[in-house]
């Protein structure tokens, strides 16, 4: 069984969970906490049964911070946002193939706007969604919480399924591919970070990890450092 051993670990904090009525001074937050992407959580109450922020948030917050945002699409039909997203200053768009008719076109189209791009499978979506498309991939993202709410449990087969993905991106890798992130998504706190970079993860969105335990400045200085010394105890 393949585990990384790898030092990479980025944090994506998902807004989802920040104070939305002060986006600009969480956004400017959690990069000033060492966050590597701003993840951005859209909810379209059709895909996922839940409303939250789009285009125009993207926008808002761009000027805030440096760090990349990373557009998680929980939308359907996904085609008509991606140019929406991409002139709002998204850096990353990765969405959930079932919800696109022509995987390989929305793909393409993520990436002719400018954008890297990643297909988002769920708990019980297959791997096999993947099989025709890694030389289109910058990201794999795998949910480990059925997707629409923050704040729920990590589903721990979720494991098993990582150390399936970092396997078929080594894979790929070693017959020359381009390198691809493998990033989860869902429950992700201090008391399990650690088992989920081992079974392979090198990107950990955690929203309500993050934003329920600011420090007394409300920075996230301390919780993020957390995470990371969780995430690699020892080094
Ligand atoms: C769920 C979202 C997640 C969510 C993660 O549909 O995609 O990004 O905000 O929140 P936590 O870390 O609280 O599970
Ligand atoms: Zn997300």
């Amino acid at each position: 069984m393949t585990t990384s051993t790898s030092p990479i670990l980025r944090l994506a904090p998902s807004i989802l969970s920040a104070d939305f009525a002060r986006l600009g001074e969480e956004v400017r937050a959690i990069q000033a906490a060492g966050a590597d992407l701003v993840h951005f959580d859209v909810m379209d109450n059709h895909y996922v049964p839940n409303l939250t922020i789009g285009p125009l948030v993207c926008e808002a917050i761009r000027p805030h911070v440096t760090i990349p945002i990373d557009v998680h699409l929980m939308v359907e039909p996904v085609d008509a946002l991606i140019p929406l997203f991409a002139k709002a200053g998204a850096s990353i768009i990765t969405f959930h193939p079932e919800a696109s008719k022509h995987v390989d076109r929305t793909l393409q189209l993520i990436k002719e706007h400018g954008c890297k791009a990643g297909l988002v499978l769920n708990p019980a979506t297959s791997v096999e969604w993947l099989d025709h498309v890694m030389d289109r991939l910058d990201m794999i993202l795998l949910m480990s919480v059925n997707p629409g709410f923050g704040g729920q449990k990590f589903i721990p087969s979720t494991l098993g399924k990582l150390r399936t993905v970092r396997q078929r991106i080594e894979a790929h890798q070693a017959r020359g591919g381009q390198p691809i992130w493998l990033q989860v998504d869902g429950g992700v706190k201090i008391d399990n970070i650690q088992e989920i970079v081992a079974a392979g993860a090198d990107t950990c969105v955690a929203g309500s990890a993050v934003f329920s335990a600011p420090d007394a400045d409300g920075g996230y200085h301390t919780v993020m450092n957390a995470l990371r010394r969780a995430a690699h105890p020892g080094q």
